[in-house]
């Protein structure tokens, strides 16, 4: 039996939803029930009645399905699947940072712990990081972390110069600079370019793009699009479901080295055996999901 026929056949027995996020690989995608970008899953993890979601993605995301889930199993099929990013700010760091700005409203990523968005006012996406700062009353300060090129992304496209940034990065997307894409338009003219707002450095490439979207903003864009070719900067994994589903448009990886290790973790062997074992389960203490909770139920909302 094929691992694709073995892993329905688990999921059939454990009554599993199958998650998987953009920058999975190909086949690990291709056997998932869902596919999208960190919104997008969540929702989907809270829709679905199934009492088991596998989640193929990296930790933080697990996370954020048990603690919007507590009564599911949430399985990640391998542990050494974190976060570059989501590392860069410890709960304890950010307690200290609120202590030096008292009254502020701490705006965290959902690339962090669940300690750290236990620490949190809300959670955002980079779909919604934008609209849920706007939303924050303009005297408001605001702390938001820990990704410092989302938000600068945000700080302009809001205005506001009342944001204080944690300097986090994600080494995939900080590593596309303004340099590789002017070389990218000399050698493709007419390409359209869509970017992360993760990319480094903000406030530099972003305005060099055409289109600063979240990887679900990015597949919108890559299947109706009718451009003859498009230059995709952010982590390669996404190409596959653009070019299957559009096979007219000619889709290029700003750079084809912008693989995140850890979402490359997971492959249809660890799928297999994580719905047949049930493993990895992730959980997370009672008071940090109590919490946790409504920062992230802000950011479904929005
Ligand atoms: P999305 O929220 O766009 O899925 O991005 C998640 C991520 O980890 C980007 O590096
Ligand atoms: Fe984290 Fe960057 Fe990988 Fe996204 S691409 S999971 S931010 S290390």
């Amino acid at each position: 039996m094929s691992l694709e026929a073995e892993i329905v056949r688990w999921k059939e027995k454990r009554h599993a939803l199958l998650l998987a996020h953009n920058y999975q690989v190909p086949e690990v995608q291709d056997a998932a029930d869902f596919v999208g970008d960190s919104l997008y899953l969540s929702r989907q993890a809270v829709a679905s009645e199934a009492p088991v979601i596998c989640f193929a993605g990296v930790r933080f995301m697990a996370e954020t399905a048990k603690i919007l889930n507590p009564e599911k199993t949430i399985l990640l099929p391998d542990l050494a699947a974190g976060c570059t990013l989501a590392d860069s700010i410890t709960a304890e760091q950010l307690r200290t940072w609120k202590s030096e700005h008292p009254g502020a409203v701490v705006v965290s990523y959902v690339n962090t712990s669940a300690e750290v968005k236990a620490e949190s006012d809300y959670c955002c996406t980079s779909s919604n990081a934008v609209r849920i700062v706007a939303q924050i009353p303009a005297d408001k300060e605001i702390l938001f972390l820990p990704d410092m090129f989302l938000g600068e992304w945000v700080k302009k496209s809001t205005g506001r110069s009342n944001v204080h940034l944690w300097a986090g990065d994600c080494p995939v997307h900080a590593k596309l600079r303004p340099e590789t894409l002017s070389r990218a338009r000399a050698e493709h003219p007419g390409a359209q370019v869509i970017a992360h707002p993760e990319c480094g450095c903000g406030t530099q490439v972003l305005p060099m793009v055409d289109k600063v979207l979240s990887t679900d903003g990015m597949m919108r864009f890559a299947q109706t699009t009718h451009d003859a070719e498009v230059i995709v900067a952010t982590e390669v994994g996404i190409l596959h479901r653009m070019r299957r589903d559009n096979p007219t448009t000619k889709f290029l990886a700003l750079d084809e080295g912008a693989i995140c290790p850890f979402m490359k973790q997971i492959d249809l062997t660890d799928v297999r055996d994580s719905l047949a074992e049930m493993r990895f389960q992730i959980d997370v203490p009672a008071e940090t999901i109590r919490r946790a909770r409504l920062p992230l139920e802000r950011m479904i909302a929005s």
